[in-house]
C-alpha cells in the first residue's frame, strides 16, 4: 500500500515537473498547409518539372514519422495554392487563423507550410498582424517531395523543432529551411533553384537547427508580433499599393496607371539608394499631390534607401523604405494606411518595424 501511494506521488510531481505542453510534455504544433513545393509532385524524381501543392497535410507529415519524438502535432489544410497565387485576402485569413489559434492554451506554436515565391512576404505580413509571442515558424522546399533529395522532409523537421523550442517565443515570425533560422523582417529568396536560397542581406540570419536543436545567435531589432500595433480583426481587404520598378529609361506611364486605377500608395523600387528616373519623378509628385503616398525603396537587395540623399524625401513629402525590400514596403504601407494618411507618420512606422 506504501508502495503504490509512493507511486501516486511521484507520477502527481512528475505530471507537476512537466513542461507546458502535451500529456507527454511535448510542445503542441499545428501545421497549416498552403501548399508550395514542399508539397509538389514530379513526373520523374530527376527531372525539374512538378506541380506545386499535389500533397495534403497528413501526407507531408507520414514522410517525416521522426516529427512525433519532438512535437505532438495536429495538421490543417489551410490552401492547396503555389505561392505566387497568395492574395491580401489570402494574408488576412491567415492571420485570423493563426491568431486564434495561438489564443487557445492547448495550442504552442504554429508550423506553416508555404510555397517559397512568396513566403518572406507572408512571413512579414503575419510578423505584423500575429498578436501573441508564441512561435510562428514558416517553411518550404525547393525541391518537390518526388525529387531525389528532397529537402521539403528535414525542412519540416526542423521548422518543428523551432516551433516547439521555448527560446524561439517572442522573436517574432521565423522562416526555417536548409538549417537556417530567419528573421520575417530581413529575410530574402535570393536564389531561384539552390536549396541554399533564404538570406537576409542586410542583417545575416538569427540561428541555427542541429540535431533536433535551434540555437540562436542574435535577436531582431524592430518591433513585430505582441507589440505591433497592427490589427486586421474584422478586416477583409486593405488599402491597395502597388509597386513601380525603376531602370533606366523608364518611362511614367506604370505610375499614372496606377493613380488612375485608385491605389492609394506606391512603392517605388528604385535604382540605388532608391534612386528615380527624371521621367517618372514628376509622375510621382503628381500621385503625391493627389494623396498617393510614395515609398522610395531600392531594387538592390541589400543596404537602406537612405532619407534625404540624392532625392529631397522631405520636400517632396516622400517615405524612404530605408532597409526594407519593395515587396516587404508594400505590406508595410498597406498596413501603414490601415492607420493613418499622414506620411511622416508613415515614415515613423517605417523607422519601427
Ligand atoms: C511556390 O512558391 O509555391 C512554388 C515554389 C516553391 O515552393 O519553392
Amino acid at each position: 500500500m506504501k508502495r503504490i501511494h509512493t507511486f501516486m506521488a511521484v507520477c502527481l510531481l512528475l505530471v507537476c515537473l512537466a513542461p507546458a505542453g502535451s500529456a507527454y510534455g511535448l510542445p503542441r504544433i499545428r501545421i497549416l498547409a498552403t501548399g508550395g513545393t514542399i508539397a509538389g509532385v514530379g513526373a520523374s524524381s530527376t527531372g525539374s518539372a512538378y506541380k506545386p501543392g499535389q500533397l495534403g497535410v497528413d501526407q507531408l507529415l507520414a514522410a517525416v514519422p521522426e516529427i512525433k519524438e519532438v512535437a505532438e502535432v495536429t495538421g490543417e489544410q489551410v490552401f492547396t495554392i503555389a505561392s505566387q497565387d497568395m492574395t491580401v485576402a489570402d494574408w488576412l485569413q491567415l492571420a485570423r487563423r493563426v491568431n486564434e489559434l495561438l489564443a487557445r492554451d492547448d495550442v504552442d506554436g504554429i508550423v506553416l507550410t508555404h510555397g517559397t515565391d512568396t513566403m518572406e512576404e507572408t512571413a512579414y505580413f503575419l510578423n505584423l498582424t500575429v498578436k501573441s509571442d508564441k512561435p510562428v515558424v514558416l517553411t518550404g522546399a525547393m525541391r518537390p517531395a518526388t525529387s531525389l533529395s528532397a529537402d521539403g522532409p528535414l525542412n519540416l523537421f526542423d521548422a518543428v523543432v523551432t516551433a516547439g523550442a521555448e527560446e524561439s517565443a517572442g522573436r517574432g515570425v521565423l522562416v526555417v529551411l536548409n538549417g537556417t533560422v530567419s528573421g520575417a523582417r530581413d529575410v530574402m529568396k535570393t536564389h531561384t533553384l539552390d536549396v541554399e536560397t533564404f538570406r537576409s542581406p542586410n542583417t545575416g540570419a538569427l540561428g541555427y537547427v542541429s540535431d533536433a536543436k535551434v540555437h540562436y545567435r542574435m535577436d531582431g531589432e524592430k518591433l513585430h508580433t505582441a507589440h505591433s500595433v497592427f490589427d486586421v480583426t474584422g478586416l477583409t481587404e486593405l488599402p491597395r499599393v502597388g509597386i513601380v520598378y525603376g531602370y533606366a529609361g523608364a518611362e511614367p506611364a506604370l505610375v499614372e496607371a496606377l493613380v488612375q486605377k485608385g491605389y492609394a500608395g506606391i512603392v517605388h523600387a528604385g535604382v540605388g539608394n532608391g534612386n528615380i528616373a527624371a521621367d517618372v519623378f514628376p509622375a510621382l509628385i503628381q500621385a503625391r499631390n493627389k494623396g498617393v503616398q510614395i515609398v522610395r525603396s531600392s531594387r538592390i537587395p541589400s543596404g537602406p534607401s537612405t532619407l534625404n540623399a540624392e532625392v529631397d524625401d522631405e520636400a517632396n513629402r516622400f517615405i524612404a523604405a530605408l532597409d526594407l525590400s519593395p515587396q516587404k514596403a508594400r505590406i508595410l504601407l498597406m498596413l501603414a494606411l490601415t492607420q493613418t494618411n499622414d506620411w511622416k507618420e508613415i515614415q515613423r512606422l517605417f523607422e519601427e518595424y
